[in-house]
Formats: structure tokens, sequence, C-alpha cells
């Protein structure tokens, strides 16, 4: 076995899985005011953007040749009923907008949730101590349906609500978007691992967690049913998040379906391998390519990363 590993011209040749600026996208997230850059504690070199500053970041990952963008939003107030979510002035429907108009060809997407917009930083509409499925896909709707108005190319719901990618298929039909594509996270783990990202958008909830929605770390054929379904309901791409404590999660996704297939390097996983970088205890770049690899081997197609930047460095 060791004579093709011989050179690095020969691993070249023989190398099995290729990661290309193409496969990412970076996760922004999008405050209000001007010229604000707030760096997030947790996770070094990301930035609470103000819109201006937004349009700046993209026109730099355009330039890159990055594949995309995810917005979340950090509202002005948050209350009980998400109201910022789906406002049409809100920082993400501002942000998609200027974006579009100063970065045109960068695909935007969008993440699609309450939590960064409520008061108790749930998901949903919470009735009686737990969030109510039913009444949360009107909200989603309609955030959905206002994101698409705005711009976003992309419509990804994270918030784990059964039932929801049909309720946004069929708000996006009528409001006279069919075309606009659907990125289920549809295997999305009530996961540690978002811990930073809970610093960034704000959003860590008030009271309990988010087991009643998203789903026991230990399940693998239940994300095949989450995933059946969702696609049942007209997703047009599917998720796996996280990404690496789910490689499994990964192949067999991408085992059983055709779609398209997305994975999260959730904040968790980008802020260890920093942490242990700046401590000294790993190599950054090595890292960051090795970890991308694993989740591109175990299937998938594209890869929302924090990383973005520094991969495409790395790899061009
Ligand atoms: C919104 C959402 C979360 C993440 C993406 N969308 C947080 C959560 O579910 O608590 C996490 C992303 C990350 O950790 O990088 N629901």
């Amino acid at each position: 076995m060791r004579r093709l590993r011989a050179s690095e011209s020969l691993r070249r040749v023989v190398r099995e899985t290729r990661l290309s600026p193409d496969d990412f996208i970076l996760p922004l997230f999008v405050c209000p005011g001007e010229a604000v850059r707030r760096e997030i504690g947790a996770m070094p070199g990301n930035y609470q953007l103000s819109v201006d500053q937004a349009v700046k970041e993209c026109a730099g990952v355009a330039a890159l040749g990055i594949g995309g963008v995810i917005f979340f939003g950090i509202p002005e107030s948050k209350d009980e009923s998400a109201s910022g979510a789906a406002a049409d002035d809100g920082v993400v429907q501002q942000a998609l907008r200027a974006v579009k108009r100063e970065v045109p060809g960068l695909l935007l997407i969008t993440d699609v949730c309450n939590c960064e917009y409520t008061s108790h930083g749930h998901c949903g509409k919470v009735v009686d101590g737990d969030v109510d499925n039913d009444l949360t896909l009107t909200w989603l709707a309609a955030t959905a349906v206002s994101h698409a108005r705005a711009g976003a190319d992309v419509i990804a719901p994270s918030d784990m609500m059964d039932g929801r990618v049909a309720a946004i298929r069929q708000a996006l039909d009528s409001a006279g978007f069919p075309n606009k594509p659907i990125l289920s996270y549809a295997a999305k783990y009530a996961s540690v691992f978002y811990g930073p990202f809970r610093e960034a958008a704000e959003s860590a909830p008030q009271f309990g967690d988010r087991r009643s929605y998203q789903m026991d770390p230990a399940n693998a054929r239940e994300a095949i049913r989450e995933i059946e379904l969702d696609i049942a309901e007209g997703a047009d791409m599917v998720m796996v998040k996280p990404a690496m404590p789910y490689l499994d999660i990964i192949r067999q996704a991408r085992d059983h379906f055709s779609l398209p297939l997305g994975a999260y390097q959730v904040s968790g996983e980008f802020s260890m391998i920093m942490a242990a970088a700046q401590n000294g205890w790993i190599d950054l770049d090595r890292a960051i390519v090795e970890s991308l690899t694993s989740i591109r081997r175990a299937g998938a197609d594209f890869i929302l990363t924090y990383f973005a930047r520094r991969a495409t460095e790395l790899i061009s």
C-alpha cells in the first residue's frame, strides 16, 4: 500500500475526496446599526455584522469563490411572538436586499427559525411551557415568504417543527415563489455543540431546552425518517447537523437519498478546533482541511462552515 503514498504527486492523483470553495457556505450574523463589527467571544474571527458590514463581507466571500452564505439575524428587540423574524424591515430582510443589490452573483440562503427573535429563546410559540407545533408553522411560513420577497435564493428552516417544510412550500407557492428551493435542516440533533452559536445569536433558551423538538443524539433510524418526511413534504435539499459527531448519519443519508445533501459543521465544532489551536495543541490549518475532508468523505455535497474563508485560502 505504501507505493502510492510515497510522494505528494502520487497522493494527489489517487486522492478520493477533494474540497472546493464551491462546497462551502459561510454563516453570517446580521445585527442592527451601522459600522458594527462585534467579534463573538467564543468564535474568534466571526462577527455580528451590521448590514453595511455584511455587504462588505459578502463581497469578499464572492471574490474568493465561496459557494454562498447563510444569514442569521439578531433583531433590535425580541418578543413573545418573534415579530422581528417576518418583519419586512427586519435585519435579515435588509441584509438580503442590500447584498442582492451590491453582490448580485452570490448565493443567499436564510435560516428560518424563531429562536433568535423570541424573548424566551425557544424556536416557536410557547403554550403551557412547551413549543406549540402547528401555531409555530404559521410564523415560519410568514418568515419564509418575507425572506423570499427580500431576495433569498434558498430557504432553510432549522426549527424542527413537524410539517414545516409542507407549510413553507405551500406559503411560498401561493405568494408567487413556486421556484424558491427549500433546504431543510432535516436531521437536526439537540446538540451541546450549538453553545457558541447561542452567544453569537443571543438565542439561548431562557427555560428548559430544545429536546422536545430537536432529535435525540442517540437515534439514527429516526434521522432517516425525518429526512423521508421532509422530502415527501417538498424539500429540495436536506441537511444533517452537527457534522463531525454525526458522520455516520451523513453516510446513511447519502446512501438512502439522492437529493443534494448538506452538513453543518456547527459553532462548537469550530470553537473546539480553534481553542485547541490557540493553545498550541493542534495545527489549525491541518485540522480545518482534515475535518472538512472527513465531512465530504462521509457523503456531504456541501458544508456550512465557519472555516469557509480560511479553507478556501488553504486549498487554492
Ligand atoms: C436556529 C439555529 C441554531 C443553529 C443553527 N440554526 C441554534 C439552535 O438550534 O440552538 C446552530 C448553529 C451553530 O451552532 O453553528 N435554531
